[in-house]
């Protein structure tokens, strides 16, 4: 196509590279996840534009956009960045970066699994026909086992790879929650609804701060985490060469889970750490999270989707959900979590309306990649913070 995440012909891309890439191979693993999706065209500002057409083994490509129901325009650098997976469909109508002049954004949210497909040969996580979640001997995986320091990296590795995410119990105990949780409250008494480096919500009418990112800038405690021999050993399960995102990606952040949230993105839908966009330049990201207070219905919980790790999809919509194995983690303070950044998870409201706000730590390790693609200070979610004076809105808040 062109030298890695640089600039791409559009024209030849539409009448040379991809057609080669979906008569290869591309086009038949995208035409297994185009049911519902009418002809999308991407228009550039300069007005030239390509349909994409669905068809019964894969995806026409024609000139134009006159038979298109959906028009997607957009300024070539965003095309390229969308091509190369930098930026998402959702990180596009985040930043306002396109328009659609005809049909509804929905389309091109629902077009996208089956895109990366036919750009780059990505699999799909299929919602109505899930892969299996197997343990070594072909049996299904028991999604509730956790594990403590105590198990071997091979058998702590092994259900990462196969789940996707891992629950190690009693990693940290009550003195270092402790220490912890006084720094990152302090943290919080200090974040502002406009520092761009907290996310906000709001409570009966009040805002509360429901995360607050770069902790390891103001407490050294945070900062020394991610080489605590312990977050190294669990990091490491996901690869040597991965390496702690201090300095950028949000650094290391809390997560706080509000009770009555109204507003932003307190309580998040179903989605992945990568699905702004970077994926291939983060991934594999695994994001360990330490446990400050316990996890249970009442208090809220992270919710995985065990096996989605294994390939691309759009967000899933409430009910799409039901038939996929949904695990709800249920931790005590002290516990770490770790995930890859692209399985699918959720951190739905708490049960209790009157719980205390549960606190979770994130230390972030990704693809050494990343640290030539994205500078100090920068990220893929800097987005989120484009509007309303850095307040960081639900999607459905844009529309
Ligand atoms: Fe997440």
């Amino acid at each position: 196509m062109s030298e890695r995440f640089g600039p791409i012909d559009f024209d030849r891309f539409h009448t040379v590279d991809l057609p080669e890439r979906l008569a290869a191979g591309n086009g038949k693993l995208a035409g297994a996840h185009l049911s519902g999706l009418r002809p999308i065209a991407f228009r550039l500002v300069d007005g030239r534009a390509f349909t994409y057409i669905p068809t019964t083994d894969g995806i026409d490509i024609a000139p134009g956009d006159e038979d298109a129901s959906t028009v997607v325009e957009l300024a070539y650098q965003d095309w390229c960045d969308f091509v190369w997976e930098l930026k998402s469909s959702f990180a596009l109508l985040y930043a306002e970066g396109i328009t659609v002049p005809r049909g509804s954004f929905g389309q091109l949210s629902r077009w996208e699994p089956a895109l990366r497909a036919a750009f780059d040969g990505q699999v799909v996580y299929d919602f109505n026909d899930p892969p299996p979640v197997l343990d070594g001997d072909g049996n299904s995986l028991d999604l509730t086992r956790s594990f403590t320091l105590d198990d071997s990296d091979a058998e702590i590795r092994d259900f990462l790879e196969r789940a996707g995410f891992v629950h190690l119990r009693g990693v940290f105990d009550d003195d270092e929650v402790e220490a912890l949780g006084a720094d990152v409250e302090a943290a919080v008494a200090r974040a502002r609804p406009d520092d761009q480096r907290s996310w906000w919500t709001t409570v009966d009418g009040e805002e509360v701060c429901n995360r607050v990112n770069y902790l390891n800038d103001q407490s050294t405690l945070i900062a020394g985490l991610h080489d605590d021999p312990r977050l190294r050993r669990v990091s490491d399960l996901g690869g040597s060469d991965l390496r702690a995102a201090a300095d950028r990606l949000d650094g290391h952040g809390v997560v706080i889970k509000v009770p009555g949230a109204s507003s932003g993105l307190a309580d998040l839908p179903w989605h992945r750490d990568c699905g702004m966009g970077g994926h291939p330049v983060k991934c594999p990201l695994l994001n360990v999270g330490i446990q400050l207070d316990a996890a249970t219905p009442a208090a809220g919980q992270l919710q995985m989707i065990a096996g989605s790790h294994r390939g691309t999809s759009r967000l899933p919509a409430g009910d799409e959900v039901q038939g996929l194995p949904v695990v709800a983690l249920t931790t005590e303070a002290g516990d770490v979590t770790a995930h890859w950044g692209h399985t699918l998870h959720a951190a739905p409201p708490p049960a209790d309306r009157h719980a205390a706000g549960r606190r979770a730590l994130y230390v972030t390790y990704v693809s050494p990649l990343t640290f030539e693609m994205v500078g100090p200070g920068q990220g893929y979610n800097d987005v989120l913070f484009t509007r309303d004076a850095g307040r960081v809105r639900h999607v459905d808040e844009l529309r």
